[in-house]
């Protein structure tokens, strides 16, 4: 992973990169938002001190290779509107978790969905990874339909999972096979 070049990936709307220090103005507005973290594991961050020590742990964790935070850069006007990343790597397996989070005013607009596509083209192709999985909270409905619409399948619930922010939650498992990917994009080719 470390020998790649760092990705930059188009799409119609966006430009997919690695999240830098100069991203943070724009990604506090998406994480100041209580709605954007109700399902995160972070708290709602207060102001850019929460923005810097989350950054932080970005590059603590993309020295280690254990995690890629990219952010969606609008290529109309330049405006970071929110993050996916690719974290708990096991290389041994192919295998990585993703996440993701888009500012509110941007929400119903079909960019997570672009932006998926493009990293998980890039993960199951440049990286060369097998499988890929989430772990969503059953009570949110836009999350589970936008991988269901990438072609995860839901795999099970796991229950009482976590404990996060105070609260006991299940976990919905979803995964997505390299092959499983690479069909469906030769079907809609
Ligand atoms: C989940 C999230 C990233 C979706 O992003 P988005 O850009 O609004 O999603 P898209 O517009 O690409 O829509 C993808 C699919 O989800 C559906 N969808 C979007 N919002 C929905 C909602 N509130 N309820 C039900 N379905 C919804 C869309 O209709 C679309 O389905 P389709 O392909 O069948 O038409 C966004 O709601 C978000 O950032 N939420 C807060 C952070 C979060 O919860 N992250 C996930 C943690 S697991």
């Amino acid at each position: 992973m470390s020998s790649l070049p760092p990705p930059e990936l188009l799409t119609p709307r966006l430009l997919l990169r690695l999240v830098q220090e100069a991203d943070l103005t724009d990604l506090l507005a998406v994480h100041a938002d209580e709605e954007v973290n109700r399902y995160l594991p972070y708290v709602t961050w207060r102001g850019m001190a929460d923005a810097q020590a989350w950054y932080a742990k970005v590059l603590q964790r993309r020295r280690e290779g254990s995690a890629m935070q990219f952010v969606l850069q609008q290529q109309a006007g330049g405006r970071v509107i929110g993050g996916c990343l690719l974290f708990r790597f096991e290389p041994e397996s192919g295998l990585a978790e993703l996440g993701y989070a888009l500012g509110r005013r941007d929400w119903g607009e079909g960019y997570m969905q672009e932006a998926l596509s493009a990293l998980l083209d890039y993960a199951f192709g440049a990286m060369q990874l097998r499988r890929i999985e989430a772990e969503v909270d059953p009570r949110n409905r836009a999350s589970g339909q936008l991988l269901l619409g990438l072609g995860f399948q839901c795999e099970g619930l796991l229950r009482q999972r976590r404990v996060m922010k105070g609260e006991i939650k299940d976990a919905q498992m979803y995964g997505l096979l390299r092959d499983e990917w690479l069909a469906r994009r030769a079907g809609s080719r």
